[in-house]
């Protein structure tokens, strides 16, 4: 097969990390007989400084013509950074959010699961780690309060802020119809997660989640709400497969569900349209205070590339043969700083992005 691939290195860690992701493509490429071409990209901090805003019209329409994206992490530090003393829609967030939008990027897959090597960095109760759980949080990307008109004004003397938080039918329907695709492959439970005693977009996420679930006899669906789902994230994660949810919901969920793992630096991330396209990421930020260190986890990334061989190539047997190999490294005790435990190898970023080649044969 030929691919050709967008690549955002990005800011901070992310020239670092995306470089071992594509160390293992082209270990990929080398043992399975496919071919790889890469287009590097600008984005974000990177894109502010070569062109002044974080996404350029070239850099959306070369990214439409790649049949996939790779990226890595942008922004920096938000008090040191010149990039924040631009107006906000001038930031590098702003570029992955016109990005997103550009590119119809409304389904984004984030997987958080308890590697069993990795249980002791899990902050949870012992019992509660000892059940592990691997879930799969599906939110809606492209829509609700993060795309919605907002203004600052003044009225009557005081400063008065207003984002407008909208959802159609189209909109749910496609990401919910995602949802359930998903937990078909899974263990066809769907959880879906608003606030129906407070919003009326949350009413009708619910009313059109249901009507997709017809079609869906075999999964099982529960809804819940937003804050006990918080709670039970930490209460009982092993409950959950797949968790669906719109776009704020979705972001703050997608951090904590992390953060339960205890390992960031392991977690992928898939941004999906309507046709085979994607744009693949890890779900960490650009970390810009280890950056150019060499110690950055390229793990999350690597296993971004995975999912991109998976769901942007179908290339399922090569992406296994990725997410085996990062199995068998930690099997060996290798690892990176941030997930280094006592009686460890630890181990900087290329040496991780080496291993896990030299495990695909
Ligand atoms: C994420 C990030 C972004 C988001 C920010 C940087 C706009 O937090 O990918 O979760 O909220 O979508
Ligand atoms: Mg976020």
């Amino acid at each position: 097969m030929n691919m050709k691939i967008g690549v955002i290195k990005g800011d901070g860690i992310g020239p670092e990390i995306v470089d071992e992701a594509m160390k293992v493509l082209d270990r990929i490429a080398e043992v399975y007989g496919h071919s790889l071409s890469y287009t590097q990209l600008l984005m974000g901090g990177a894109s502010i400084d070569a062109n002044g805003v974080p996404l350029t019209e070239e850099t959306l329409e070369a990214a439409r013509e790649s049949d996939a994206v790779l990226m890595g992490s942008i922004g920096g530090d938000a008090k040191t950074s010149p990039w924040y003393q631009l107006e906000p829609s001038k930031r590098p967030e702003a570029g992955l959010l016109a990005l997103r939008k550009g590119l119809n990027l409304f389904a984004n897959l984030r997987p958080a699961v308890l590697y069993q090597e990795l249980k002791g960095a899990c902050p949870l109760k012992e019992e509660i780690a000892d059940r592990g759980f691997d879930m799969m949080i599906m939110r809606e990307l492209t829509g609700g309060l993060y795309f919605g008109e907002r203004s600052t004004r003044e009225e009557n003397g005081v400063l008065v802020a207003r984002d407008e938080l909208t959802y159609s039918e189209t909109e749910i329907r496609r990401i919910a119809k995602r949802g359930f695709d998903i937990a078909m492959k899974r263990r066809k439970k769907v959880t879906s997660v608003d606030k129906a005693n407070v919003l009326d977009s949350s009413r009708l996420w619910r009313k059109v989640v249901e009507e997709v679930a017809k079609d869906y006899p075999e999964v099982t669906l529960e809804h819940m709400l937003v804050d006990n789902c918080a709670m039970q994230l930490v209460k009982d994660p092993a409950q959950f497969d797949v968790i669906l949810t719109e776009n704020m919901f979705g972001d703050i969920l997608s951090d904590e569900a992390s953060m339960v793992t205890g390992s960031i630096g392991m977690l992928a991330s898939a941004s999906l349209n309507e046709t085979k396209f994607g744009l693949y990421e890890p779900s960490g930020g650009s970390a810009p205070d280890i950056a150019g260190q060499g110690i950055a986890n390229p793990i999350a990334t690597i296993l971004s590339a995975a999912m991109m061989l998976k769901y942007s190539f179908d290339l399922d047997e090569e992406a296994a043969a990725i997410e085996e190999a990062v199995s068998a490294v930690l099997k060996d005790g290798y690892r990176t700083i941030d997930i280094m435990s006592d009686g460890m190898k630890q181990i900087g970023t290329k040496e991780m992005g080496d291993r896990i080649c030299s495990y695909i044969k």
